[in-house]
């Protein structure tokens, strides 16, 4: 059901005197999960009868790795059953007392969401048609939180899949702040040819005055919002979030743009030409689920409603750049109504990709968990802006700034606004005045011709000074131009490259701004007795920033991008999984932005009306992967959402485009001088190629019953698992380290170990080669270290491990499985404690 059914059952009038009586008694919003089967499970087992499932014969053989959703339509009766029931276990458990019911779940989970206080709750928690109660949490965007930035081009984007057709006829559903349907990135009338909207999608658009009937189209084909929770807490704000799939944040319009936008879109930004833009897979077609808003981020109660609705709707991939802002409390990181309502949508057949979360560069910091979510860090490309001044001295300092240079070779003198203050200017606010926010405390005859000197503080993160504030102050007074430091109390701060006007730069590192303002400092001539500055001897010019180069070292994985190993509970045992699964491009991501967007105050000015932004972040990292996702959907129809995920993580590559280690970035400040070459704990798998994923060879295959023996071979897990699947654990259980993942995480080796796994060759009949490095502190032999295997068959494999040393410092190594025909499958293996037979047992 929509996010707004609400409405209907109680008006919103009576909505005002429900909250209030119910926050009187600590009221909350409940997301119930309910023991009946959902809708797509229901299903499911319906399905078996008409359409073919995997089977892997006696031989060998497999046909698909996919049960087709939807092959024999969706029972809507069964949904409104569900439905039903909800309702009458609320009227009957609640009887007489005041509640909402905020959502109905009938797809991927059979349950809602309720407004309830405790002693409700605790009386729903003791029905026996009910299986679990839990409250709800918030969620968050992963962008950066710093100032960021305006679009342009991405010549990497363009080579992948041949814009023409690349992905067509594969939807990608996006939990996110909604999409601008205006926006050029989204139109689908730049196509000649058919472009027909998939039959299995079934999503609708919702129409509101500021989503007009006429937003969707062919490449826009479903936009939904959901915002019952965040309603309902009150904290829901109608001119800035928008009661529609309109995107009054910018952040979903330029993370559906970087997985599917169209391609050939010209970047104008400032006025600059930055080239053209397109999507990973351009002529996928976007669903948006709307549940995450501008001015509080989410609820997952709004989450969970998003997500069941795409799955109903047929979507083939969704991706949510989005993640708890607490690690799941409870028996382990996996059982969270958002994560198992993702297992269920394994279950139909969806792939999931998750941001990693932006909370690196700290051991343990991930915050995707499961090992049925793909899950995607960030990585710098090699394309940069870089932006130099040249000191009086002959010093060259780079910083940020996408603005032009200083004219010619002239020297321009340095003018600090703390000395070019008027004589009637007081420092109300402590730092304030050196912050150029306001051209009437300057003295004009001081500042002009000159550059402006101004310090970049934390009022300018807090967005209470602005760039562009400054910018006006500069061209007020008639500055050559601009140059911004670090105040000494910001300690490493990431700035994007800002777009400016006027000649400008802002210098990032706070090392760099000392030496800076020594310089300025050194060279300032003043009267020995007055002490009152005389000359300005400081002397620069600003080189410019607007073109860019791509001579940066990538990939990297940086700082912020959150690390493994997967913690599996809030006690951080580490799981037997890896995390993340592969890195993409995240950090200073061109993409379309809502002409309502403006992500900080800061820079206001400029995005309002700006059709680009550039913006960092694992949120931009897993659009990347989405987008790839549907390339590879588009080629191989029946591929399982573990069958991508495969593909994806053993053709990523390790190296950097010098043919060096991919680095990882483990500071916050200087990050560049702390890196060191990345684990798999950094970046997974590798760094995402496109190509190589197109044509695996060989793939590693999981399904939905591993992923359910394995939560049940969590130490306890039974009445968990029984409470959130409906299903009883039984006698199978799976390790972590022995799902068929293409990846061996052990968290505890001791003495020894056997891990199996199997693969299927979808390639061409070849002839493999094995090899390996073994992780510090352990020996390894696989076995077989050769094997022909054809189209069509399956091979298995065995790796014994022994530890050789005792060790609680994790080590790495890897698996190569190199093929006769040109495929690579490369797996890596992470043991964290190594413990040996000490033989003090005789
Ligand atoms: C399972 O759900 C029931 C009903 O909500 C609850 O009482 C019980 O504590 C839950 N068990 C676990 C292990 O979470
Ligand atoms: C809602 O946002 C507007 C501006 O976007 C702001 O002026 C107003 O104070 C906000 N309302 C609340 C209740 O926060
Ligand atoms: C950008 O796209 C336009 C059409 O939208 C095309 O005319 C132009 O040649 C493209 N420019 C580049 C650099 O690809
Ligand atoms: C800076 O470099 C220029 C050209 O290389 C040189 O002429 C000038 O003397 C140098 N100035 C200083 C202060 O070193
Ligand atoms: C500021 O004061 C100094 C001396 O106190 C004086 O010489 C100067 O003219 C004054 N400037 C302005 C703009 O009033
Ligand atoms: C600037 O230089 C003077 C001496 O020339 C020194 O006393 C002062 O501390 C310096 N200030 C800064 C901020 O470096
Ligand atoms: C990506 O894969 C292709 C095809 O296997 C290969 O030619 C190319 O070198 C790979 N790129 C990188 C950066 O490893
Ligand atoms: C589990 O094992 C027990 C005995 O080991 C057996 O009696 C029971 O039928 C098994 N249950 C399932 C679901 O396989
Ligand atoms: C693969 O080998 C099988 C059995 O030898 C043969 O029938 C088939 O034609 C081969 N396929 C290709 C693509 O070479
Ligand atoms: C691991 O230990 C077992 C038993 O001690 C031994 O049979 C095996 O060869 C060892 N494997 C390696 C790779 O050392
Ligand atoms: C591979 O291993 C599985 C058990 O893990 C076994 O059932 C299957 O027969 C093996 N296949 C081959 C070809 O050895
Ligand atoms: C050796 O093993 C014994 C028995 O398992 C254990 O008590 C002891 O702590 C171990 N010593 C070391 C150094 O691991």
């Amino acid at each position: 059901m929509g996010g707004i059914n609400w409405v209907h059952l109680w008006g919103l009038t009576c909505l005002g005197m429900l909250v209030m009586s119910l926050c009187q008694e600590n009221a909350a919003v409940y997301i119930v999960t309910m023991k009946k089967a959902p809708a797509s499970h229901y299903n499911g087992q319906f399905q078996k009868l008409c359409s073919s499932a995997l089977s892997y014969g006696a031989s060998g053989k497999f046909n698909t790795f996919n049960k087709p959703r939807k092959s024999c339509g969706t029972d809507k009766s069964y949904s409104s059953h569900l439905i039903h029931l909800q309702d009458s276990l609320l009227r009957k458990a609640l009887k007489g007392q005041n509640y909402l019911k905020l959502y109905s779940y009938h797809y991927l989970v059979n349950g809602f969401a309720v407004l309830i206080t405790p002693t409700q709750a605790d009386k729903l928690a003791r029905r026996k048609e009910v299986s679990n109660v839990v409250l709800d949490f918030s969620v968050r965007t992963d962008t950066t939180h710093t100032p960021e930035f305006l679009g342009l081009p991405n010549g990497a984007w363009v080579k992948e899949g041949g814009p023409e057709v690349a992905g067509e006829g594969v939807v990608i559903g996006f939990i996110d702040t909604g999409i601008d349907p205006t926006h050029p990135s989204f139109s689908d009338d730049l196509s000649l040819n058919q472009y027909p909207i998939p039959a299995h999608y079934s999503g609708v658009c919702e129409v509101t005055q500021d989503f007009p009937s006429g937003s969707c189209n062919r490449k826009l084909v479903g936009a939904r919002h959901f915002a019952a929770s965040a309603i309902t807490r009150g904290i829901f704000n109608n001119s800035q979030d928008h009661a529609s799939p309109f995107d009054g944040d910018g952040h979903g319009t330029h993370t559906a743009s970087i997985a599917a936008g169209n391609h050939g879109i010209p970047v104008v930004v400032s006025n600059h030409q930055f080239g053209n833009a397109s999507g990973m897979a351009p002529r996928a077609h976007i669903a948006v689920y709307k549940a995450l808003y501008k001015s509080f981020g989410g609820f997952a109660a709004d989450v969970v409603a998003a997500i069941d609705q795409a799955a109903e709707d047929g979507v083939d991939i969704i991706s949510l750049s989005i993640t708890p802002n607490r690690r799941p409390s409870g028996l382990a990181t996996f059982f969270n109504p958002i994560d198992m309502s993702l297992l269920s949508a394994i279950k139909a057949g969806i792939f999931v990709v998750q941001a990693a979360g932006n909370t690196g560069p700290a051991p343990k910091s991930m915050s995707s968990f499961s090992p049925w979510i793909f899950t995607v860090g960030a990585a710098t490309h090699d394309r940069i802006y870089n932006n130099y001044i040249v000191l009086g001295d002959n010093l060259t300092i780079s910083g940020a700034g996408l603005a032009p240079g200083t004219d010619g070779d002239s020297m321009y003198t340095l003018v600090s606004a703390m000395h070019a203050l008027k004589n009637d200017s007081t420092d109300a606010n402590g730092m304030y005045l050196g912050e150029c926010q306001d051209p009437s405390y300057l003295n004009q005859d001081l500042v002009k011709g000159n550059i402006l000197v101004c310090s970049y503080s934390i009022r300018f993160v807090l967005g209470l000074s602005s760039i562009s504030q400054a910018i006006e102050t500069a061209t007020n007074v008639s500055a050559a131009g601009i140059i911004f430091y670090m105040d000494p109390f910001v300690l490493g701060f990431q700035i994007n490259p800002t777009p400016m006007s006027i000649p400008g730069l802002i210098i990032p590192s706070p090392d760099d701004s000392k030496v800076f303002l020594q310089y300025y400092n050194n060279t300032l001539v003043r009267d020995t007795t007055t002490k009152s500055i005389i000359k300005f001897g400081g002397l620069a010019k600003i080189l410019g920033g607007l073109t860019a180069n791509y001579s940066n070292l990538a990939p990297k994985v940086m700082y912020y991008s959150s690390r493994g190993p997967d913690p599996e509970d809030n006690s951080l045992t580490d799981a037997d999984i890896m995390k993340p699964n592969v890195i993409a491009p995240g950090n200073l991501i061109w993409g379309a932005w809502s002409s309502e967007g403006a992500d900080s105050a800061e820079f206001q000015v400029y995005l309002t009306g700006e059709k680009f932004a550039m913006i960092s972040g694992t949120s931009m990292a897993a659009p990347h992967v989405a987008g790839l996702a549907a390339l590879i959907k588009q080629k191989f129809p029946t591929f399982s959402p573990s069958a991508i995920a495969s593909a994806l993580s053993t053709t990523a590559t390790l190296y950097d485009k010098l043919g060096g280690p991919i680095m990882a970035q483990r500071s916050y400040s200087n990050p560049d001088s702390t890196q060191s070459p990345a684990t798999p704990f950094d970046m997974g798998s590798g760094f995402v190629n496109a190509t190589a994923a197109l044509d695996p060879g060989l793939i590693f295959d999981t399904g939905y019953d591993d992923f359910f023996s394995f939560l049940c071979g969590i130490n306890g897990s039974s009445p968990v698992v029984l409470n959130y699947t409906s299903n009883n654990c039984g006698n199978t259980t799976m390790n972590g380290a022995n799902l068929n993942l293409p990846s061996i995480t052990v968290a505890l080796l001791n003495q020894s170990r056997t891990i199996l796994r199997t693969v299927a060759n979808i390639g061409s009949n070849e002839t493999f080669s094995v090899s390996w490095s073994a992780p510090y502190g352990v020996a390894l032999s696989v076995i077989p270290t050769k094997f022909s295997i054809l189209i069509g068959q399956k091979q298995n494999l065995t790796f014994n491990l022994n530890a050789t040393m005792n060790s609680s410092a994790a080590s790495f190594g890897r698996i190569g499985l190199y093929g006769n025909q040109g495929h690579v499958a490369m797996i890596p293996l992470s043991v964290i404690t190594k413990v040996i037979y000490n033989g003090t047992i005789s």
